[in-house]
């Protein structure tokens, strides 16, 4: 079959061209020759956020949007959450395929390994004021191990990136713990490598004055099927960074802690902790008309609603539905389950949600489940950058393997005036009084 090509025909000029399609994507780079006249730049696309333009190929995440279909290297999101570990769906990530058995025990015990980290850091953690933001200061610790790592820059070494990685995986959830910790002004806890990741996690986080922390098996499981759910989700605005950033060939605890950053936005993963202060606000059923009707209005969002990509009901957002009910058999209900469900019947009949296929997303309940569990809305997101840690490190490792990459430098569509004749600052008439002449 002849190689598929799209017909461009230019109204300016009535050239026609001929681009390729391939994977039912035109090259940007194929419509520069498109110009009116030979020393123009030539042609490009605008497309502000991204809607419409793939930044990579990648073989990690599937998403159909239209369906609500989520898979991780082919594997669909509700079979992993199912059956599998965290650990086990990192692996999956970051090498391809599932592990044996023993690939996970010793996958487990190399990430274990790295679980703790140099006392300097625990220093400065502790210069951050006691109120800090724990986003705030996983941000800031992430960057700083770069410095306790300086052999990360040789990022062309694979068995260096590996080492990275490792290092990424298991010191995460100890910065998170200590940001929690510290918040509190309680001590930090030591690792316990006897536990599994997630328990080990729990003992960072709340362990007291027990010898040995002794995990609720139903919490353990609630929190595992989280990460997993949030482990990765192909080119979103915090993974985009990572690649960007990794891009100028920055280490990954620099390209990590501005992934993080981007995750901080309440549009991204400070959407759970906008979730609750949103819920909060509400406070009773008889309130929720009056707060539809301002959303309606463009006054404000229904944080935990919508999605770039998902025009159906986030999978995500099924799963952690009914994880809660087992959460709450442990924790008790979190009376705000009933505020959110109500809210999600009304705008799902609504027009003005159903019109623009408004469903609830991955941060619309978890926040729920991580109050019910005793979290402040300050950790959600840390929460959440535990998850994603690993589609991070995969997308990065993806990227350094990648033929095809390049710095990412997108061009822009310049509208500012032209060259205009220097003004000596004596004779300048300054913004107001031009404005006002
Ligand atoms: N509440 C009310 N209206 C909304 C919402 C919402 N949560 N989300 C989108 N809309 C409306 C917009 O006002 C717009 O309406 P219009 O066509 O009349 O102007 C239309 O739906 C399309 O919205 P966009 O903002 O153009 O959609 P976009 O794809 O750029 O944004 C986003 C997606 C950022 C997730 C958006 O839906 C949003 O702000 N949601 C709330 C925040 C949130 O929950 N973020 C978490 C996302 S999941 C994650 O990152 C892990």
């Amino acid at each position: 079959m002849a190689e598929p090509k799209i017909t461009l025909t230019d109204s300016r000029t009535d050239k026609s061209y001929e681009v390729p399609i391939q994977n039912s994507t035109i090259r940007a780079i194929d419509l520069r020759q498109v110009r009116e006249v030979p020393e123009e730049f030539g042609m490009m696309t605008y497309d502000p956020g991204y809607t419409n333009t793939a930044s990579c190929s990648s073989k990690v995440c599937f998403i159909d949007g239209d369906k609500g279909i989520l898979r991780y290297r082919g594997y669909p999101i509700e079979n992993l959450a199912e059956n599998c570990t965290y650990t086990e769906v990192a692996y999956l990530l970051l090498y391809g395929e599932l592990p044996t058995q023993s690939e996970l025990g010793g996958w487990n015990a190399e990430i274990g390994m790295r679980t703790m980290v140099h006392e300097n850091l625990k220093k400065f953690m502790d210069g951050f004021r006691y109120d800090a933001h724990p986003m705030g200061m996983l941000i800031s610790s992430v960057a700083a191990l770069s410095t306790f790592y300086p052999e990360a820059k040789n990022i062309q070494s694979k068995t260096n990136r590996r080492m990275q990685q490792l290092r990424l995986l298991g010191k995460i959830p100890t910065l998170a713990a200590y940001a929690y910790r510290h918040s509190q002004g309680l001590p930090y806890t030591m690792p316990d490598n006897e536990l599994t990741y997630t328990e080990n996690f729990m003992n960072m986080l709340w362990r007291r004055t027990e010898p040995k922390y002794d995990p609720d098996p139903v919490l353990a499981k609630a929190l595992d099927v989280l990460f997993i759910l949030h482990a990765d989700h192909e080119q979103n605005c915090s993974t985009s960074t990572m690649r960007t950033v990794g891009s100028s060939n920055a280490d990954p605890y620099i390209s990590l802690s501005a992934a993080c950053g981007a995750l901080y936005g309440p549009l991204h993963g400070g959407a759970n902790e906008a979730v609750l202060k949103m819920l909060d606000e509400i406070g009773s059923m008889e309130n929720i008309p009056k707060f539809i009707k301002e959303v309606k209005e463009g006054e404000r969002r229904l944080m935990g609603f919508g999605h770039r990509v998902y025009k159906n009901y986030d999978p995500r957002a099924k799963i952690i539905k009914t994880i809660a009910d087992q959460v709450f058999e442990v924790t008790g209900k979190n009376p705000k389950i009933e505020l959110a469900k109500e809210l999600e019947k009304i705008a799902l009949e609504d027009d003005y949600f159903v019109k623009r296929r408004l469903y609830p997303n991955v941060d619309f309940y978890s926040g729920i489940i991580y109050e019910a569990m005793g979290f402040r809305p300050e950790m959600f997101t840390v929460l959440f950058a535990i998850g994603r840690t690993v589609g991070w490190l995969t997308h990065w490792e993806e990227l350094m393997e990648d033929p095809e990459a390049r710095i990412a430098r997108p061009r822009q569509v310049y509208l500012g005036p032209g060259e205009r004749e220097f003004v000596p600052i004596a004779e300048r008439l300054g913004k107001m009084q031009s404005e006002r002449a």
